[in-house]
């Protein structure tokens, strides 16, 4: 069985990829430096390293004897890495380079990056295919898509083969509501169960291709053998999209009557619509998204109950 590294493995998405690997009889290697993290989601049975992607040796150490790095940390947040430009840049950009030069000296066989669709930007045709050139809109947008081309550049000089998946607003159980930087659906559900009002930046009829974790989980699993997609980007999403408002309104269902939103001004840097094209992760990867957008928001709300 393989040895993966999950770099970010105590986050929302690492450690789901780290709990299904190790199902899978896999042994899972976890770097995370607990900021964003937590120590509770690194599943039992995961080799732990505490420590951070800006450090070039803990990085080496840390990839040294593994086969795959599934390279899932990063400061997320559009806001954030507008409010906070330099330590979004160090972890997503000097972050990434660390893990791609330390799986290069490895001869790790695969990477697996975390790119994110923000890289798309605001494009005049939806939905959004990985041949549209990116339009960054934030900082955030800009070093998920220095990440990709940088992959890109490591496979073609280097022969590291790397494939990076686009993601699309993932929610699902483990994303915390913690912060104001915290996903929207996480924020969401936690005013709905409060039975409070949330705040909508803008008008709520921005839309996302909300995709539920579980889905991602398929879709990174299938990218670490696929053959044909070394030095590829490849959407994986749900391929729809919902606006706020409805998505609101989809918790109601669920939930029960709720208050109507508080509305302010839009966002800094924030995509007005986003739909994947997911055709090329069916033609390469054998994609097909296995939950709807309801069936995951009930899971997450489930988990809410219990959990936030
Ligand atoms: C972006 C990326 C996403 C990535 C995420 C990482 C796009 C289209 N998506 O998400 O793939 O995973 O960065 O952080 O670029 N909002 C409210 N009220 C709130 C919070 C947010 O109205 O309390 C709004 C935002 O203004 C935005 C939408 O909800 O229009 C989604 O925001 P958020 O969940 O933060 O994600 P994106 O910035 O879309």
């Amino acid at each position: 069985m393989a040895k993966f590294l999950v770099t970010g493995g105590a986050g929302f998405i690492g450690s789901h990829l780290a709990g299904e690997l190790l199902s899978g009889g896999h042994s899972v290697r976890v770097l995370d430096n607990l900021i964003t993290g937590l120590a509770e989601n690194i599943p039992a049975g995961v080799e732990f390293i505490e420590g951070d992607l800006r450090d070039p040796g803990t990085v080496a150490a840390a990839t040294d004897g593994c086969e795959v790095v599934l390279h899932q940390a990063a400061i997320p947040s559009v806001p954030r890495s507008i409010s906070e430009p330099r330590p979004s840049h160090e972890a997503n950009i000097d972050g990434t380079f660390n893990v791609l030069v330390a799986a290069r000296d490895a001869g790790v066989r695969r990477v697996i990056y975390a790119a994110s669709s923000s890289a798309y930007g605001d494009t005049l045709v939806l939905p959004k295919s990985e041949e549209m050139p990116p339009n960054p809109l934030s900082p955030y947008a800009l070093q998920k898509q220095v990440g990709e081309t940088y992959c890109q550049l490591f496979t073609r000089l280097f022969g590291l083969e790397t494939v990076s998946i686009r993601y699309f607003n993932v929610f699902g159980p483990r994303q915390h509501p913690s912060s104001p930087y915290s996903g929207v659906l996480s924020l969401f559900i936690k005013a709905a169960l409060a039975g409070t009002a949330p705040t909508i930046y803008g008008d709520g009829e921005q839309t996302r291709d909300f995709t539920f974790i579980d889905n991602v989980v398929d879709g990174v699993l299938q990218a670490i053998d696929a053959p044909q997609a070394a030095g590829e980007v490849i959407n994986v999403a749900n391929g729809g999209r919902i606006s706020l408002n409805e998505a609101w309104a989809a918790l109601g269902a669920i939930i029960g009557p709720l208050p109507a939103p508080t509305y302010g001004s839009p966002r800094a840097g924030d995509v007005r619509d986003s739909q994947a094209d997911i055709t090329k992760a069916a033609r390469l990867l054998g994609y097909r998204p296995r939950k709807t957008f309801e069936e995951g928001l009930r899971e997450t709300v489930e988990w809410a109950r219990k959990a936030v």
